[in-house]
């Protein structure tokens, strides 16, 4: 019953292995069913001794074969018929009903309420959002610097390290955002983690309990809303305008929230700056109900016209702001680093819950940013990418000049690596879309980033960090016939 297939890159003695073990799992060979020997199945193969022995041994070792003394080896009996009848599960089978597993009711909530659309390997295409210029990255330098820190600090570096993240990253990402952003803190304040969506988990799950109401920014970001969500918080869709959130109606409609969830330097995905006006109301509120505020700073590095207002953070006196940071904008989104700047009262509580969590983030990876940043890399990183966003924010917004006009409306943003067009009422963006997909392109509907889409004005979000301006004028032109 062995075929072997001695031209295959397999090697013999695994095939000869995976037979036996097929023929076992499928009931070829019955439990309790003698073999031959190494040496007689080896001749009758025409293989080595060697490889069948290897064969063998890995049968024994992993429980399918037993070794009795006068009968020699047999197939172990007490392989159940239940195991033997279950046919191998591919990953593409789909569930069935029976299959589905039980999972907790928060759980079932969690899975069916998520819509983070699914992380697309390959290139980016046109105009895929949150993509930061992967093809101007520094890939040389920052080789070089993982490969010193893997030669010279490996060995001081293995262990276990502190939860809270490498302390002099730590200090290099205090020194930055105070500098330039306005973060009024200390090293100690800040926690480095996996990404700003591990943070806003891990403020979720500090602040929130199932049925408190937190808001978010309508339309907002699904990262947010699926961290506040999977806590069983419910969602308090707060509209934005043209100062940001407006804080008023939140007051009005939701005055007990728990928690309040902003972007206030570069609103997601409109790309409004809220206004000192609406960031005071947010402060006043919270401080009078105790709630707590989670700012999502996540790429206010590039601003091309215009002051950039300070982080919120900085204006609180109250302490009742967390402050989120992340290197997937600014450097690239697979680094999966970000910081936490939290109050120093709740240092404990956030470096307790992340170590039942996770322990702490990758350490080489810390320590690489952290030479990065130290020797001056990050500064010259950011000045050069702000002004290649610049060039593409021009590519693409005389690209929808020329070749889309005045069908759709837009503000030219003034910051960021992204960009929202208003489509005419009459289309429907979820449509567009798929049309779009089928052109090779990567737009995203606006319409699903409101947490009540009817009634919402059609819109396109569009990427342009990622992408040079000649990708940039072919995709605008094709997403301009999809439109005709
Ligand atoms: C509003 C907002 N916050 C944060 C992030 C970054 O998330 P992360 O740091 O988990 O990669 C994104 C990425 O697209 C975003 O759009």
């Amino acid at each position: 019953m062995i075929e072997l297939d001695r031209s295959s890159s397999q090697p013999l003695y695994r095939q000869v292995y995976e037979r036996l073990r097929h023929s076992i799992m499928s009931g070829q060979l019955k439990a309790g069913q003698r073999l031959p020997s190494t040496r007689t199945l080896a001749s009758e193969l025409a293989v080595s001794r060697n490889t069948t022995s290897w064969a063998y041994e890995q049968l024994f070792a992993e429980g399918y074969l037993h070794s009795t003394v006068g009968r020699g080896t047999i197939v172990a009996p007490q392989i159940s018929e239940g195991l033997l009848s279950v046919s191998p599960v591919t990953a593409r089978q789909s569930p069935t009903q029976k299959d589905t597993p039980v999972l907790s009711q928060l759980g079932n909530t969690i899975v069916q309420s998520q819509t983070i659309p699914a992380t697309r390997p390959g290139k980016p295409k046109p105009f895929r959002s949150g993509i930061s210029a992967l093809d101007a990255f520094p890939y040389h330098l920052w080789e070089q610097l993982l490969i010193k820190r893997a030669k010279n600090s490996m060995t001081l570096i293995t262990d276990y390290q502190q939860t809270v993240g490498y302390q002099p990253l730590r200090e290099a990402i205090a020194l930055h955002i105070g500098v330039t952003r306005g973060v009024r803190c200390q090293a100690e304040q800040i926690i480095i983690v996996t990404g700003s969506q591990q943070a806003l988990d891990l403020a979720a799950r500090l602040f929130l309990n199932p049925g408190d109401l937190a808001w978010v920014e309508e339309p907002g970001y699904f990262g947010t809303r699926n961290a506040l969500q999977n806590t069983g918080a419910i969602l308090a869709p707060i509209p934005v305008r043209e100062e940001g959130m407006d804080v008023q109606v939140g007051r009005e409609h939701y005055p007990h929230a728990r928690l309040a969830a902003v972007t206030p330097s570069h609103q997601f995905p409109l790309g409004v700056t809220m206004s000192l006006k609406q960031r005071f109301a947010l402060l006043e509120w919270a401080h009078q109900t105790n709630a707590w505020i989670l700012e999502d700073d996540y790429d206010s590095e590039y601003r091309y016209s215009g002051r950039p207002l300070e982080a919120l953070q900085g204006l609180d006196r109250g302490q009742r702001v967390i402050c989120i940071g992340t290197f997937s904008k600014v450097l690239f989104p697979s680094l999966r680093l970000g910081y936490l700047v939290v109050p120093p009262a709740l240092i404990d509580h956030f470096t307790t819950l992340y170590r039942s969590v996770s322990v702490h983030a990758p350490i080489l990876e810390q320590a690489v940013l952290t030479d990065f940043m130290q020797e001056g890399h990050f500064a010259r990183h950011i000045r050069r990418m702000r002004s290649l966003y610049h060039t593409r924010r021009d590519a693409l917004v005389q690209a929808i000049q020329n070749e889309i006009g005045n069908k759709v409306q837009f503000q030219v943003p003034e910051t960021g690596m992204h960009m929202v067009i208003w489509l005419p009422w009459s289309m429907d963006d979820v449509a567009i879309t798929q049309q779009a997909t089928s052109q090779g392109l990567e737009v995203y509907p606006l319409s699903q980033l409101f947490l009540n889409p009817t009634g919402q004005r059609p819109g396109l979000l569009l990427g342009y960090g990622a992408f040079n301006e000649e990708e940039i004028r072919t995709g605008v032109r094709q997403l301009a016939k999809v439109l005709r």
